[in-house]
C-alpha cells in the first residue's frame, strides 16, 4: 500500500470511528409489537369516539341537470372492528384498518328541471379497509416527526337509500351518487387520515420532553440523535441522554458506548439507560457543585450516642486535644472528581473517592482545619422505576480510609474506621438516598403509566421494561 493509500485508509477509518461514536445515543426507547398493540387499541378508541362527534358541512352539487343539496349530515355509527399497527423495517409503521362500516344520514333536496322536492336519506358503506404508513423523522430540536404516506382505502359495498315523495327522482341519480362516492371515498379517508395525524398525532408526539430540567442543578438532553427506527420486531428511537448542569456548560470527557438490545418483547416498552447516562448525571452535579455535603453535630442520628466533638478523637489524636479541647467539629463531604461507574451483566460496579476534611468549629465560629481523609469503598446500587422515574439507592460495602493531610500530627486511620462507618451508614447514605430515591423522570409522552417493572443488567447499560397505561384526560 503506498503512504496515499494508507492516508486516504487512516481517513476513512477515522471518519468512520468518528462517525459510529458520534450517533451511539446514550438512551434508548424501545416500544414493541405489544405497545404497539396497545397504541393501536388506545387509538382506534380515540379516532372511533371523534368520529363519531364528526361535524359534516353542508354540502352541494350537481349532475347534469340536476342540482342537489344535502344538509344535516349525521354519522351514527362508524366501527373499526380490525386495525394493526406494524413495524416495517427502515420505513416506518404501518397501520393496516379493515371491515370497517360507517353509517350517515341526512336531508336532501333537489332540483331537477321544474321539480324540486325535500327528502332524506341513508348511506351506509361497508368492508371498508384503510392502509397507510406513518413516518416518523426527528426535527432539528431532536423532537419526533410523523407524518403518512402510502395511503389507500377501499370499500367493497355502497348503499345509498333515499326517502320522501321524490324518492323516485333520487332513485334515478342513485348509481351515479354511488359511485361519486366510490371514487371521492379513497381521497376523502386519506386526507382526513393525514390531516388527524397532522392535528393529533404530530400534537403528542411533540410533547415528548427534550430536554427535562430535574431540579435547579441540571437537566436531561433527551433529544433524538436519529430519526426513530422500525425493525421488524419493534420502534426505536436513539436518544442523547445527556445529563448537563444548568450552570456550567462543558462538553463530556466521553462518548457513548454501543448498546447491544436482547431481543426481549414481552413488555410494552424498554428503556436502555447506559453508564453514558449515568456517568454524565455524575459530571453535571459535580460541576454544579452539588456533590458536597457537610456534617454537623446536628446530623448525627441519636442511636450513634456520640457527640460530634474533639474529645472522641483525643484517645488517637492527642495533638486535637491540646490544641482544640472540647470543641464541636464538622465534616465537609466532596468529590475530587465526577463518580464514575461502569455496567456489566453483574450489576452496576461503582468505587467513588470521598474527600472528608475534618474542621474544629472555634469559639468565634471560624473553622480550624484539622485532617483530610480519602474515603473509598465498592459500592451496591439497586435501581427501580416509580412514578415514570428512574430510582435508586445505594449501600457501600467496607470502607477504606487513607489519610491525604493533617494539622494536629499523623495518626492511624483505623482509629477513625468505626466513626466512619456510622457517619457514612447513618449520615451519608440516608442523605444520597433521599435523593436517588425522588428520582430522575423517563422520556415519557403525557399522561403515559408504566407498571409491570423489570429491570436487567447488561454490558453498559440497564434495561429497563415495563408495561404502559395511558391515562385519559380529566
Ligand atoms: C365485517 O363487519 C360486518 C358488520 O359490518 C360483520 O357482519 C362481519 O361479520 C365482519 N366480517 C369479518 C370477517 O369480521
Ligand atoms: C371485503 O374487502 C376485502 C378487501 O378489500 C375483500 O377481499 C373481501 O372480499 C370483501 N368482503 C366482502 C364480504 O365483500
Ligand atoms: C435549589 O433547590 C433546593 C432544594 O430543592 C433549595 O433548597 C434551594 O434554595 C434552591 N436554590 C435556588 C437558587 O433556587
Ligand atoms: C441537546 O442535544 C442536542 C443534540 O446534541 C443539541 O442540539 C441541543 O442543543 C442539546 N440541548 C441542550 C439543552 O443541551
Ligand atoms: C477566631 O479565633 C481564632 C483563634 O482564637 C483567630 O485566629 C481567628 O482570627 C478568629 N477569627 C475571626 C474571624 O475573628
Ligand atoms: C471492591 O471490589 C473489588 C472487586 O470486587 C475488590 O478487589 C476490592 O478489594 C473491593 N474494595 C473494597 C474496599 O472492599
Amino acid at each position: 500500500m503506498g503512504m496515499q493509500s494508507v492516508a486516504v485508509a487512516c481517513g476513512a477509518l477515522a471518519l468512520c470511528l468518528a462517525l459510529s461514536t458520534a450517533t451511539n445515543p446514550g438512551f434508548v426507547v424501545r416500544i414493541t409489537q405489544a405497545g404497539l398493540d396497545y397504541a393501536q387499541e388506545q387509538g382506534i378508541a380515540i379516532l372511533e369516539k371523534e368520529l363519531a362527534q364528526l361535524k359534516l358541512p353542508d354540502f352541494s352539487g350537481k349532475s347534469g341537470e340536476l342540482h342537489y343539496s344535502l344538509s344535516r349530515l349525521h354519522i351514527p355509527t362508524f366501527r373499526l372492528p380490525h386495525s394493526r399497527i406494524t413495524p416495517v423495517p427502515n420505513v416506518g409503521l404501518q397501520v393496516s384498518i379493515s371491515n370497517a362500516s360507517v353509517e350517515l344520514n341526512g336531508d336532501c333536496l333537489v332540483k331537477f328541471l321544474f321539480i324540486r322536492g325535500p327528502g332524506s336519506f341513508d348511506l351506509k358503506v361497508e368492508n371498508i379497509s384503510i392502509k397507510f404508513i406513518l413516518r416518523l423523522g426527528s426535527d432539528t430540536t431532536g423532537r419526533p416527526t410523523i407524518s403518512t404516506s402510502d395511503c389507500s382505502a377501499r370499500a367493497s359495498k355502497v348503499g345509498l337509500r333515499f326517502s320522501g315523495k321524490l324518492a323516485w327522482l333520487y332513485n334515478t341519480f342513485k348509481k351515479t351518487a354511488t359511485s361519486l362516492l366510490h371514487n371521492h371515498l379513497e381521497t376523502t379517508v386519506c386526507d382526513n387520515v393525514a390531516k388527524s395525524v397532522q392535528n393529533k398525532l404530530q400534537k403528542q408526539v411533540q410533547t415528548m420532553p427534550v430536554t427535562v430540567r430535574i431540579d435547579n442543578k441540571t437537566g436531561i438532553n433527551y433529544s433524538l440523535v436519529a430519526p426513530p427506527r422500525a425493525t421488524a420486531q419493534s420502534l426505536d428511537a436513539d436518544l442523547k441522554g445527556e445529563f448537563y448542569s444548568l450552570a456550567h456548560r462543558s462538553s463530556v470527557p466521553f462518548s457513548p458506548l454501543p448498546l447491544a438490545f436482547p431481543s426481549d418483547h414481552e413488555r410494552m416498552v424498554y428503556f436502555g439507560a447506559s453508564s453514558y447516562f449515568f456517568n454524565t448525571a455524575g459530571i453535571a452535579y459535580h460541576e454544579a457543585g452539588a456533590l458536597v455535603f457537610e456534617i454537623t453535630e446536628a446530623m448525627i442520628p441519636k442511636e450513634a450516642r456520640f457527640s460530634l466533638d474533639t474529645s472522641i478523637f483525643s484517645a488517637f489524636i492527642p495533638q486535637l486535644e491540646e490544641k482544640y479541647p472540647n470543641m464541636p467539629m464538622k465534616f465537609r463531604l466532596s468529590a475530587p472528581t465526577a463518580p464514575f461507574l461502569t455496567i456489566g451483566p453483574g450489576g452496576i460496579s461503582f468505587q467513588p473517592i470521598v474527600d472528608i476534611q475534618a474542621y474544629a468549629i472555634l469559639p468565634n465560629s471560624s473553622l480550624a482545619p484539622l485532617f483530610l481523609l480519602s474515603l473509598t469503598g465498592n459500592v451496591s446500587a439497586v435501581i427501580n422505576v416509580r412514578s415514570g422515574r428512574i430510582v435508586g439507592s445505594l449501600d457501600v460495602g467496607r470502607i477504606r480510609l487513607s489519610l491525604k493531610d493533617s494539622a494536629v500530627g499523623t495518626f492511624q486511620v483505623q482509629f477513625l474506621q468505626s466513626i466512619m462507618n456510622i457517619l457514612t451508614s447513618n449520615v451519608l447514605l440516608p442523605h444520597l438516598n433521599a435523593r436517588l430515591d425522588e428520582g430522575f423522570p423517563l422520556p415519557l409522552l403525557d399522561r403515559i403509566q408504566l407498571s409491570n417493572i423489570l429491570v436487567r443488567f447488561h454490558q453498559n447499560f440497564l434495561l429497563l421494561g415495563a408495561d404502559v397505561r395511558f391515562q385519559p384526560r380529566g
